[in-house]
């Protein structure tokens, strides 16, 4: 009974525990920003420079269309982490893995007005969870 009684209180004291971890949100890991410097960011400056430069050939837009698929899988990673069923981040990460998909297609039919396009829905997205989530001295850089 008594063991029981630890149990339940310890199992109330990380379950609150792991709520005020996720409710703070600018309490992020540094996880999360390795991520983006290792995944995220270099998969959507390809995706971005399709606004400066046309891809030219089949490699090219091949290589758009890898990183527009990396970009999907980062959205699968951001989506198990502590943050997973806050709404905003929820939403942001959505709004991302749907752009990337965009960015799929039209690279797939070589469309740059397309991919163009997906490249501005995909911004807003970083945009739409940095303006909540990044914390001040990351937003500064
Ligand atoms: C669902 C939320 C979310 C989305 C979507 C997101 N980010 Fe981030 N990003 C973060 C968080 C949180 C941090 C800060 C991590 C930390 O605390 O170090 C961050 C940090 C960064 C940083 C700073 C990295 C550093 O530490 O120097 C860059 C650059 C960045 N993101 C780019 C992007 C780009 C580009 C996209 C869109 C293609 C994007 N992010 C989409 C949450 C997001």
């Amino acid at each position: 009974m008594q063991l029981q009684k630890a149990f339940g209180f310890a199992v109330l004291f990380f379950s609150i525990m792991k709520v005020c971890v996720a409710a703070n949100p600018h309490e992020t890991n540094a996880e999360v920003g390795t991520h983006m410097k290792d995944v995220t960011v270099p998969a959507s400056n390809t995706v971005f420079a399709v606004a400066n430069e046309t891809p030219k050939n089949d490699e090219e837009w091949r290589k758009v269309k890898a990183n527009a698929l990396a970009l999907v899988e980062s959205g699968k990673w951001l989506l198990k982490t502590p943050f997973e069923n806050q709404p905003i981040w929820k939403q942001a990460t959505e709004q991302m893995m749907n752009a990337a998909k965009s960015v799929t297609k039209a690279a797939e039919t070589k469309d740059t007005e397309k991919a163009i396009e997906a490249g501005d829905a995909l911004y807003a997205a970083c945009e739409a969870c940095h303006a909540v989530y990044l914390n001040k001295s990351a937003s500064a850089k």
